[in-house]
């Protein structure tokens, strides 16, 4: 393989039996979380997303006998809402999709942390999960080989958001800060950028819905080219920002002309929301994924702490009921919880 052709995404999933790779360890039995994430930071529509510590799904797994592919025992925490048939829930898509990939059978259970519709990558960590849990029984080392899992977690994104961007799975399976590179590729390439040391995350989660489906379907089919120009301008300034540790430039540079305004427009009280976490010392402000939930990045927990308090505020005022959620980026991504 020459160095610019994309690894095999089979290679280092290949402890099957009848393969000749060791596996690390095999199990009987695991449950792995994967976390929630921010998707589109700013004008990184698509491309740019971060893992937030703190929140997040799990899926627990068990090895059965029977034909390669995945049985849904149960699911908790989604009040029932949640597709039980295999071929229509994300997880089991997900590691339905590993679990051909490496002959084997297991029983899953979704322990939901996420709330639905929220904008904060449940359809992804729940996928996520599910591949990861899958890998893990056979023996994968989730540490070494998470990537290689990203096209089996976009088959069960796409199931639920009906588009297979990355911007949620990547940061979901690698933590941190994840750039993705050729969207459109099959898979696209994760590229993992240094997360600021002192960058603190608020969130501010609305009780309302949004589903991903209707506000990807409220976006422009085309741009101005003006437009488009100073968005690569504002992305490209953001991956310099990461690399330099500068949380100023990063402020600067995360400004969305393009999709923000047309689903800030979904998001009952977006414009208080956004004003009020300005107001309370808030670096910058946007839409996480397709909304509603509303972030604001700071510079130290003090900082992300008023603002996720302005932010509720701000609802609690035009009648909306929300809570915050104060974290600094998950540097881990999907895990065993042993
Ligand atoms: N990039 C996706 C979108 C994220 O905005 O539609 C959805 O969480």
């Amino acid at each position: 393989m020459s160095a610019h052709e994309p690894p095999d995404p089979s290679e280092p999933l290949a402890v099957a039996p009848g393969h000749d790779r060791v596996p690390d360890r095999v199990r009987d039995r695991v449950r792995v979380f994967a976390p929630a994430t921010i998707a589109n930071l700013g004008p990184g529509f698509d491309v740019l997303g971060v893992a937030v510590d703190g929140l997040g799904d799990v899926v627990a797994a068990e090895r059965v006998d029977g034909p390669p592919g995945v049985e849904l025992a149960g699911i908790l925490g989604d009040g029932g809402r949640l597709p039980r048939d295999v071929e229509a829930n994300t997880a089991a898509v997900a590691a339905a999709s590993v679990a051909r990939r490496l002959g084997l059978r297991a029983r899953l259970h979704l322990e939901k942390g996420l709330p639905l519709c929220s904008g904060l990558g449940s359809s992804a960590a729940s996928a996520v999960a599910g591949a990861a849990a899958l890998a893990a029984l056979a023996g994968v080392d989730l540490a070494a080989h998470r990537k290689v899992l990203l096209p089996d977690v976009l088959d069960g994104e796409a199931v639920a958001s009906g588009a297979r961007h990355a911007d949620n799975a990547g940061p979901s399976l690698l933590g941190g800060v994840v750039l993705i590179c050729g969207p459109h590729a099959d898979p696209p390439e994760l590229v993992e950028l240094p997360v600021p040391t002192t960058l603190w995350l608020a969130l501010g989660m609305p009780d309302l819905e949004l589903p991903t489906r209707e506000a990807r379907a409220a976006l422009p089919a085309s741009i101005a080219l003006s437009t488009a120009v100073t968005a690569w301008a504002r992305l490209s300034g953001m991956v310099a920002a990461f690399y330099r540790d500068d949380l100023e430039l990063l402020a600067r540079c995360l400004v969305d002309e393009i999709v923000e305004p047309v689903r800030g427009r979904l998001i009952r009280g977006f414009d208080a929301v956004k004003a009020a976490a300005a107001d309370a010392g808030a670096l910058a402000c946007s839409i996480s994924g397709a909304g509603p939930t509303v972030f604001a990045l700071a510079d130290s927990e003090a900082a992300a702490r008023a603002a996720g308090a302005a932010m509720v505020a701000a609802w609690l005022s035009e009648g909306v009921a929300a809570r915050a959620h104060v974290g600094r980026p998950d540097l881990r991504g999907a895990r065993l919880l042993e």
